[in-house]
């Protein structure tokens, strides 16, 4: 059996399976269908000091690949997820991620340090790509300068390892994740959703309440995919790939291309016991493949390419 196991920063996983922020509920939603001991790590719906009761309705809209959201960060806020969410995860038999975000730095500062003490949260994923707040502007998720600053500024009060999620709305993203990498993360995710649209002509009406959202699923994978490898090649830290993941095929490619680990997202929606399931899926294509470590996979396409795979 291939060794599955994965080290992120200072974390070491037993698979390199995650969720994506948003998908998989905060908790243990989805414990029935897809265990947490079968999974490498949990990242929470994104939090924010305040509740947020999200955009208005329709937010979600589901295209011919993938669908559209424009959430809006709805969620009840720190104090609840402190209070009640912790309570929850704190036996989860898997790395545990707490994804944080907030429009202004000084919420991502006071995220972070409450979170500080809780042993429960193993690592911090910091939002800096929801398209769905202000007008989709990405105020952290566009500018290097301003990525680097929120990133320097939450390092200062944090010691959890620190991953820095991406937009693809960029025009190098590379740039974008050597910023975070200056400013003290310990990992990158690419990427978050690209920004998209949908209309409905005949009534003249548009799909989303917010006229434009966050495009994910399927059909991002090869943007996904090529935003994940240029971020692999521009720094030293991991990066965990997240962008139209499947199944099991999906999940090498994208850590032939560097990745050290991947989130799945979209497809949970349609399959929640998808996540559950493919570290034996990715377990049997390497064993096929004589490959015995994930380690050893990791960015072989920039490698030469071993005998029988
Ligand atoms: C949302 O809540 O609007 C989606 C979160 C995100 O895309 O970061």
């Amino acid at each position: 059996m291939a060794d599955l196991s994965v080290q992120l920063a200072s974390l070491e996983l037993r698979n390199p399976l995650l969720s994506a922020s948003g998908t998989f509920g905060h908790g243990l939603e989805m414990q029935f269908l897809s265990p947490p001991e079968r999974l490498g790590g949990l990242v929470s719906k994104t939090v924010s000091l305040l509740p947020r009761r999200g955009n208005d309705n329709p937010r979600i809209y589901e295209t011919e690949a993938g669908f559209l959201n424009s959430i809006g960060l709805e969620n009840r806020g720190i104090e609840s997820y402190l209070e009640s969410t912790l309570a929850e995860v704190a036996d989860a038999d898997c790395v545990v991620f707490t994804n944080i975000g907030g429009e202004r730095e000084e919420e991502f500062v006071e995220l972070a340090r409450r979170l500080e003490e809780r042993d429960e949260v193993d690592a911090l994923e910091l939002n800096l790509s929801c398209p769905n707040v202000q007008g989709g502007k990405l105020p952290f998720g566009t500018d290097p300068a301003t990525a680097e600053s929120v990133l320097r500024r939450v390092r200062d009060v944090s010691t959890k390892p620190l991953f820095a999620k991406l937009s693809p709305n960029v025009t190098r993203i590379g740039d974008m994740a050597r910023a975070v990498e200056a400013g003290g993360a310990d990992g990158v995710t690419a990427v978050n959703t690209l920004l998209g649209m949908a209309v409905d002509w005949r009534r003249r009406a548009w799909r989303l309440a917010t006229k434009q959202g966050g495009y994910s699923g399927v059909g991002i994978k090869p943007v996904a995919l090529r935003c994940a490898w240029e971020c692999a090649n521009a720094v030293d830290i991991p990066v965990i790939g997240c962008g139209g993941i499947a199944n099991a095929e999906d999940v090498l490619e994208f850590l032939a291309v560097g990745c050290a680990a991947v989130q799945v997202g979209t497809a949970s929606f349609s399959d929640p016991g998808l996540l559950g399931r493919l570290a034996g899926e990715v377990s049997a294509l390497l064993d096929e493949h004589d490959v015995a470590s994930v380690r050893d996979f990791v960015g072989c396409m920039d490698r030469p390419r071993p005998a029988k795979v």
